[in-house]
């Protein structure tokens, strides 16, 4: 059987409304998965919810509700901001469920028999918010770091993970392979592990926090939640049982810079290694939305929220902004006023606008279909040649993660198409009765016909739902794969398209 790709998000933490950042992170993911299967390859696409721990505990506490009431009202809205957003997770999964916590179980046996894991007494510093250790040397004038929150001293007997055992491996594994894209990221675990790395407390008292799961050696003591939640991506797919290596090694876990060191780069190969389990392929490491300070944009009334932008201008919208804007590995910026201004010129006025004249032009002067594209001039060279260069760029681009660029060349070549447009200008030809004039109008709306059947295979990753729009107005299937897709031809010829259709309408 052959090998799927595999492709995980980070499971987010199930303690309150999904927002922009979590739905980027779907949306860089489905767009990487939607991508494969149009290379042919076998997906399987993991996201879900981390819901021990913490921060869920403090959460429901706050409301007045058991953790498992809070998450289970907060599962349906991860679930349902999957639908919304289209994105094609072959899995969700909740780290509550059975299937989860027995494998965690299993592992720290297993790791507590090979003698990897130990208990001792624990003095030291505790940041409540991280759910983590600290330790006094990071205190930056005698003050903690911000991103602590409260930090409090503490006393307690736990269990810990033999993480220093494994340094030297990892630091040697890191040196041979590019694990980290991108690869500037990689330097960032490279540095941490200059420094020695201290065993990982992979436990706390059920006293202080009972929501979790309890180890299966001492059931006075539940996991730690990230020792808990890193599993999943193994736990999802049948570790333990036959079917696992149709799946594993994963070829990227899909997370935000914020949890690469120590999480992804050191605790969870560490584990891996440690109970015999190859590696992932690579982590796949994006930047963070910012939103401009601004949370609520007066102009259009639509706050920064992935339901509602999705409602207002559909999901393929944000799909499209969220992918064109963000440069992946780096930052970018949210702002309603840049959100308006890629839809309109991007999509409504250039992409939307194109679609536009081509049913409208072709419902009015083609009573027997699409007819061939008969003349051969400069306008009509210069867009096939255009055609070729793009087609070559955006596949390197998509393989490199450069999804921004990609778009950019695929909206130039729609652009040009508008251009050619102008340039043999039908709607005028239409008036004449010279047949050469006629061949022209003919040719050219050929010539625009199979320029947006291009576009549109090609931003299928991006926008799914508009392709899928788009095509079927131009009487074509949705290709599951790219194969053949890509070739300039006339197989849209006899064809009579769907009725002229606002794709991108003005919001309300
Ligand atoms: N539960 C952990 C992950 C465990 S993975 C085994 C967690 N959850 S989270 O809800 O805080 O974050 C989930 C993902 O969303 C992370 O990859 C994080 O980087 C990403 N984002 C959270 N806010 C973000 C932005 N503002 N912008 C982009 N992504 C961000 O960490």
């Amino acid at each position: 059987m052959k090998k799927k790709f595999f492709i995980t998000t980070a499971i987010d933490y199930a303690n309150g409304r999904p927002h922009l950042g979590h739905a980027y992170e779907k949306v860089l993911t489905d767009v990487v998965a939607r991508y494969r299967r149009m290379t042919g390859d076998e997906v399987h696409f993991l996201t879900g919810i981390d819901e021990h721990g913490q921060k869920v505990t403090q959460t429901a506490k706050a409301q007045g509700k058991s953790p498992e009431e809070l998450t289970n009202e907060v599962a349906p809205l991860f679930v349902d901001l999957c639908k919304t957003l289209l994105i094609s997770n072959d899995d969700f999964i909740r780290t509550s469920e059975t299937r989860h916590t027995d494998v965690v179980r299993s592992i720290l046996q297993d790791l507590h028999d090979r003698g990897d894991i130990y208990k001792a007494r624990y003095n030291g510093y505790y940041s409540v918010r991280q759910e983590q250790f600290v330790l006094e040397k990071e205190r930056v004038n005698g003050e903690w770091p911000e991103i602590y929150g409260e930090v409090v001293e503490i006393e307690e007997e736990n269990y810990f993970f033999r993480l220093g055992k494994y340094q030297d491996w990892l630091v040697s594994f890191l040196r041979e392979n590019e694990f980290v894209f991108p690869l500037f990221r990689q330097k960032q675990v490279t540095e941490f592990l200059k420094e020695p790395v201290n065993d990982l407390c992979i436990s706390r008292p059920v006293e202080r926090l009972s929501w979790g799961i309890r180890l299966p050696f001492d059931e006075d003591f539940v996991t730690y939640v990230w020792f808990d939640a890193l599993i999943n991506y193994i736990s999802a797919v049948g570790y333990g049982t036959e079917r696992f290596g149709e799946y594993w090694p994963c070829d990227y876990h899909v997370i935000g810079k914020d949890i690469l060191v120590p999480a992804h780069a050191v605790y969870w190969p560490i584990m891996l290694k440690a109970i015999g389990v190859p590696l992932p392929k690579s982590l796949l490491v994006h930047g963070w939305w910012h939103t401009g300070g601004a949370k609520l944009s007066k102009s259009s009334g639509v706050s920064i929220d992935p339901f509602e932008i999705s409602k207002a201008f559909g999901p393929d919208a944000l799909r499209f902004f969220l992918t064109r804007e963000m440069n992946v590995g780096q930052d970018s910026d949210f702002t309603m006023e840049l959100f308006l201004s890629r839809y309109n010129a991007d999509l409504a006025n250039n992409y939307g606008n194109l679609v536009n004249r081509l049913l409208n032009l072709s419902g009015r002067h083609l009573k027997d279909g699409l007819a061939a594209a008969t003349v051969d001039g400069d306008p009509e060279h210069e867009v096939r040649a255009l055609w070729e260069k793009t087609r070559e760029d955006i596949l390197r681009l998509y393989e490199g993660f450069q999804f921004h660029t990609a778009l950019e060349r695929i909206f130039q070549f729609i652009t040009a198409l508008n251009r050619y447009a102008e340039i043999r200008a039908p709607w005028k030809l239409a008036k004449s009765d010279n047949p050469d004039d006629r061949a022209v109008l003919e040719t050219s709306l050929a010539v625009i016909a199979e320029g947006v059947r291009l576009a549109t295979v090609a931003v299928i990753p991006v926008m799914p739902g508009v392709a899928e729009r788009v095509l079927g107005l131009l009487r074509e299937e949705v290709p599951p794969t790219w194969e053949g897709q890509f070739d300039w031809g006339n197989r849209l010829e006899g064809r009579t398209f769907g009725e002229r259709a606002i794709l991108f309408p003005r919001p309300g």
